[in-house]
């Protein structure tokens, strides 16, 4: 599947900031040569050119970017176009400050930074429309140009008398009534009752730090006044030409706004990758990244982009190492496994000054075409342009597995005051289940709890900690068991409804009869404190953080806990229900628990996996298009055993029977 149909090819390059060469066109002119070298394909322009583009008010200057798409094009460079609303010009902060965002101690930011602005000024808007569209009208119709890259990494929230209003605007559109919304926010509590729509502030800083339901809602507010700044720069570029295509850049781990829907706004996804490698565990770090490729590929469930990634190293963590040799490589064709359609990294050359300044990038101070950096990079651009032809059009096998991640919930989880206090670890311990299925090489989907959400196409959904549920939600995941499906739900599920509000009458909401359990007491563990679950085989994993005490409402024990008052006790069980059937785990198993679980699972479900033969630890094998990426993160060299016979398709080599495996080794295998 292509987004990009004047270029349908892999994407290899990055951020280029050509604005800040401009008096060295000599050294932009080497750019293009050594593009040429790396097997770079595409570069993304103009992410921070506001200044340059339009240097005094209502002045514009096109002819240096001109010029750049020109010599990029050329030289059969692509070029994504960036809209420049992620950092302004000085004069805009000088003569309009009502720009500049507000924090939640009510102060003004003065000029400087990036990412900074308030999503609701009307200037800042007008002027971000006036731009978009001239950059539009000017290169929307050139045939370099391949796609749009919206602003830069969307964050934040903005406390200013301008957002206040809106705030509020948005609160009576969803509430109707004040009544409505004391209610939902449960405001009697501590007197916090508003009887005027102008007594409604933003939470945070100096103002509401307890009510739990206002801080759901300001988040869900801050997603759409994101998404609304984001539509109206889609707007603005897609009226000039409807059909060159929007993405915008996401982060990891990101908590701010509701990926899933903000997704809905943009064409293409495309996300910045920085995992840090080679700082104690890779396995773990690339289960995590893992995840986040197949998230990002969720969303909108089509194929993304690695917008960013690093050459080398970041500069912007405590520690900055280097990637060790072959994790270039292993890194970016992960990306390429988990569904993206290009590898693209910061930057492309290392500027002179200001604060990333020793960033890593492909071309370094001393200008080089035949350094280490360079050299893996030409690696992965030689490695996608063999992989073109057999994988460009083929996506992954649809996933047969699914697991639940809700924004609300991580908003609402991290909110709630209980158990682990502000630590409860939603994301790492999604992360953890994940890990187990990545393992196996089992491929999964991310969705979460929105009226869309199909389950049907899936054999097993997994629901880590699906504190907040919604009715509806409830309903569907009760019918998709009836019908035949199988659930995993864990502790602290189904416990507080969409606005944060405790469900009365038990937990899991909507799901006792299901799951034949009932969810009593949470209890919290101490660091040093011991407990294990203990399976019915009397095999045993530790337990950690969080256990809660089920009630059994006809679910059959598999595992038990072992100590405490609660030993003897049931801590996973599986329920019968209609024609499928649910688990539940009712405590943090360790990581070895949860591969027993889910092996046992994939087993039983007959789930597709990309190998099935046995892989040493940290050996992974993830399905492409038929192709298997078999990727070693174990930190050293392993000796691999395959049954089938394959080609490796990187370097056209029979691979088969027993062989080694460097560390960071990859192949991509195909039968
Ligand atoms: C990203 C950002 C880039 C650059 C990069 C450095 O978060 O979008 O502009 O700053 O980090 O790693
Ligand atoms: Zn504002």
């Amino acid at each position: 599947m292509t987004f990009t149909p004047r270029f349908p090819a892999f994407l290899h390059g990055g951020d280029y900031n050509p604005d800040q060469w401009i008096d060295r066109p000599d050294i932009l002119d080497r750019d293009v040569e050594l593009m040429h070298e790396a097997h770079v394909n595409c570069v993304s322009i103009g992410i921070f050119s506001w200044a340059m583009l339009e240097p005094e008010e209502g002045v514009y200057r096109f002819e240096w970017l001109d010029s750049v798409i020109d010599r990029l094009w050329k030289g059969g460079i692509r070029v994504i176009l960036a809209t420049p609303s992620g950092a302004r010009p000085a004069w805009m902060a000088q003569k309009y400050p009502e720009v500049l965002r507000v924090n939640d101690h009510y102060q003004r930011a003065h000029f400087g930074g990036r990412h900074n602005h308030c999503l609701t000024s009307p200037v800042y808007r007008r002027k971000v429309r006036e731009l978009d569209t001239r950059l539009a009208q000017r290169y929307a119709n050139h045939p370099a140009v391949i796609l749009w890259h919206l602003s830069n990494e969307m964050s934040g929230s903005c406390w200013c008398p301008l957002c206040q209003e809106q705030w509020r605007g948005w609160l009576k559109e969803k509430y109707g009534t004040l009544d409505n919304l004391n209610a939902a926010w449960w405001t009697t509590f501590w007197s916090h009752r508003y009887t005027d729509w102008s007594q409604v502030e933003a939470p945070g800083g100096l103002g509401e730090s307890s009510t739990n339901g206002m801080f759901i809602d300001w988040r869900r507010f801050s997603t759409w006044q994101c998404k609304t700044f984001m539509t109206a720069e889609k707007e603005a570029v897609q009226a000039v030409n409807p059909d060159l295509k929007v993405t915008a850049n996401l982060m990891e781990r990101f908590w701010d706004y509701d990926y899933f829907d903000l997704a809905e706004g943009m064409d293409v996804v495309s996300w910045d990758s920085y995992p840090m490698w080679h700082s104690g565990d890779d396995v773990a770090r690339a289960a995590e990244f893992a995840m986040n490729h197949d998230m990002m590929r969720s969303f909108k469930d089509q194929p993304f982009l690695l917008m960013e990634s690093t050459p080398s190293q970041v500069n912007w963590k405590p520690i900055n190492k280097l990637k060790r040799p072959g994790m270039h490589l292993l890194s970016s064709l992960q990306a390429l496994a988990h569904g993206s359609q290009s590898v693209l990294y910061f930057q492309w050359r290392k500027g002179r000054g200001a604060a990333e300044q020793f960033h890593g990038a492909v071309v370094d101070h001393d200008g080089r075409g035949d350094t280490r950096v360079f050299r893996d990079v030409t690696q992965v651009g030689k490695a996608l342009e063999t992989l073109q032809a057999p994988l460009y059009n083929a996506p992954k096998q649809p996933a047969q597995a699914c697991i639940i991640y809700d924004w609300s919930n991580w908003w609402a989880i991290d909110y709630a005051q209980t158990g682990q206090a502000k630590n409860m670890q939603y994301f790492d311990t999604v992360n953890m289940h994940y890990r187990s299925l990545w393992q196996l090489g089992v491929n999964v989907d991310f969705r979460d709890e929105r009226d869309c959400t199909d389950l049907s196409r899936y054999q097993l959904v997994i629901c880590p900690m699906l504190f907040m549920l919604k009715e509806s939600f409830a309903q569907k995941l009760r019918a998709y068991v009836e019908k035949g499906g199988t659930l995993l739900m864990t502790y602290f599920s189904g416990v507080v409804d969409e606005s944060g509000l405790a469900w009365l009458g038990g937990a899991p909401h909507g799901l006792i009869d299901v799951l034949g359990v009932r969810a009593t007491e949470l209890d919290a563990l101490f660091p040093e404190d011991q407990q294990a679950l203990v399976m019915n085989d009397d095999r045993r994993y530790a337990i950690r953080e969080l256990c809660e005490i089920p009630e059994m409402h006809g679910a059959e024990t598999l595992g038990v806990y072992a100590e405490d008052f609660y030993g003897g006790m049931p801590c996973l069980t599986k329920h019968a229900f209609g024609k499928g059937q649910a688990y539940y785990l009712a405590a943090k198993a360790e990581q070895a628990g949860l591969d027993a679980i889910y092996a046992a699972l994939a087993d039983a479900l007959a789930l597709p996996r990309a190998l099935t033969d046995t892989l040493p630890e940290g050996v992974i094998a993830t399905e492409r298009g038929g192709a298997i990426f078999l990727q070693n993160y174990s930190g050293k060299a392993q000796q691999v055993t395959l049954a089938g016979r394959y080609t490796d398709l990187l370097t056209g080599e029979a691979v088969s029977g027993t062989f080694d495996f460097a560390v960071n080794g990859v192949m991509v295998l195909a039968q």
